[in-house]
């Protein structure tokens, strides 16, 4: 065994934020994998992230660590040998992507840099060494030196990370925690009469809360299909128009807010099925291909600006989830109602109600699809990020039982606002003076 050099103070200079080289960031995998590998061999894992890497292309995807290596040439080809006490002190990865951002009725197209993986080796733990890596990647973004981003963006404006220990650490870093919602929707068992309906050409007639002042809805749910595959650029296309859209007119109602979003790519939509192709091939063999998502079709739906629809990705818990449900979950990444309706954020009234029914239906047929493909594909439960008000209703129509729980520990959306830091603006998100960003429409489909 090789003597260690002692853990150096986080105020020594040798100690510094670099890109990791190859061989670095294969050891830092292997030390994040206790954490994020689940129940993928090393092997799988190392292979699922080199897919991920690729597809994002290597320029949008860096890897850092916070190491006490000294002179490193920052191209991450540096020979090894030349540093034989250089250690991994803490160690994370960024992504750069481009978000929206709607401010007084305009709506811009800003590089976010989403951080992920962040790891300090267990022995390393408590000495500021993952707060001095996280400070000092703060610092490289707002200089602009964090790497290159898409349509010739030269500084991020928006660093995200999803906290999975709590909302306290990274909002004390300048990653203030957003809202952790998920609506649970229940996955009905095989005998039940609810999946006794065929394939997803779903037509179904009940009646939906009826007396004491509730939405009295005659539920007769449109029917749905999937999604082809050579349809989805386009729709990605229609969904990126209509949020831009929906963008300009929330941020005309809240004068002076920073509202962002996601802007719901195609890449955005690959990270989760590449992701899902890999966990599926080693831990879901029963299945080569997996449906996308599905599409409201039939009078009403079927137009270009009236269209809804749905995108999927599955997770599985264990080496034996083919035939254990436990765990494995159906995300629904995301659900585009073309139309972007006021009320998807607004109070109902009397004069939006017949709409807010049809597009509650519409929800509700591609949720009672999702329920279907979910058992199809042996999950447990169905997970819907963020609901608004219309697809909690949709989704009560098909299950009354579904309810809305917050995440208080993992996966909590966090943003830090750059143009802030850039312009010397306090740290402290608190602070009068710091601007007002809120974060909308913040589905699952943004998560890495
Ligand atoms: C979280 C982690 C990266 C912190 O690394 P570190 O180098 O020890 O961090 P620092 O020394 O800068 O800060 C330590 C702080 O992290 C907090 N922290 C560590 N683990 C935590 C957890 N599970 N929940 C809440 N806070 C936690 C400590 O309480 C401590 O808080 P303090 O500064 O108020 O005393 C490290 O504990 C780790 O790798 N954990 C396992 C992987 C993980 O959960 N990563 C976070 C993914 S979002």
């Amino acid at each position: 065994m090789p003597t260690q050099t002692p853990m150096p103070h986080i105020s020594e200079p040798a100690v510094r934020l670099v890109v990791a080289s190859q061989t670095e960031h294969q050891k830092s995998l292997e030390l994040n994998s206790v954490m994020w590998r689940g129940p993928l061999t090393m092997d799988q894992y190392t292979h699922r992230e080199a897919m991920v890497i690729q597809d994002l292309t290597p320029e949008r995807y860096t890897s850092w660590i916070l190491t006490n290596g000294k002179d490193v040439v920052e191209n991450g080809n540096h020979p090894e040998s030349e540093y034989p006490n250089k250690r991994i002190l803490s160690g994370c990865q960024s992504m750069r992507r481009t978000m929206f951002v709607g401010h007084n009725g305009k709506v811009r197209e800003v590089g976010a840099d989403m951080l992920t993986s962040v790891f300090t080796p267990s022995e390393c733990r408590g000495k500021g060494y993952a707060a001095r890596m996280l400070s000092e990647l703060t610092d490289r973004m707002v200089n602009g030196k964090a790497g290159r981003y898409p349509l010739g963006i030269t500084h991020p404006d928006i660093s995200i990370l999803y906290s999975d220990i709590g909302p306290k650490y990274y909002a004390k870093m300048g990653w203030p925690a957003h809202e952790a919602k998920h609506i649970k929707i229940s996955v009905p068992s095989l005998s039940s009469p609810q999946a006794a309906t065929n394939g997803v050409s779903i037509s179904d007639k009940s009646h939906y809360r009826n007396g004491n002042g509730a939405l009295d809805i005659d539920i007769d749910l449109p029917r749905v299909r999937i999604l082809t595959e050579d349809e989805i650029p386009e729709l990605v296309a229609a969904d990126c128009v209509a949020t831009r859209r929906n963008l300009e007119s929330a941020s005309q109602a809240d004068p002076g807010a920073y509202l962002v979003t996601h802007v719901p790519s195609m890449d955005l939509l690959r990270y989760f099925w590449i992701r899902e192709h890999c966990a599926s091939s080693e831990l879901y063999k029963e299945r080569g291909h997996f449906d996308r998502g599905a599409i409201v079709t039939g009078p009403g739906y079927s137009e270009p600006g009236q269209r809804v629809w749905c995108y999927w990705s599955r997770t599985w818990a264990g080496r034996d989830s083919a035939t254990n449900p436990k765990g494995n979950v159906m995300y629904i990444l995301r659900i585009v109602t073309e139309a972007q309706p006021s009320f998807l954020h607004d109070q109902i009234t009397k004069d939006t109600m017949p709409e807010f029914a049809k597009y509650a239906r519409a929800i509700a047929a591609l949720v009672r699809a999702t329920q279907q493909e979910a058992q199809g594909c042996n999950l447990e439960s169905i997970h819907l990020w963020n609901p608004h008000q219309l697809a909690q209703e949709g989704v009560r129509m098909v299950d009354s039982q579904a309810v809305v729980e917050n995440r208080t520990d993992s996966s909590i959306p966090s943003l830090k606002w750059l143009p802030d830091l850039r312009n010397g603006k306090t740290k402290d998100v608190n602070n009068q003076a710091h601007s007002r960003v809120v974060w909308v429409q913040n589905d699952k489909l943004g998560w890495c």
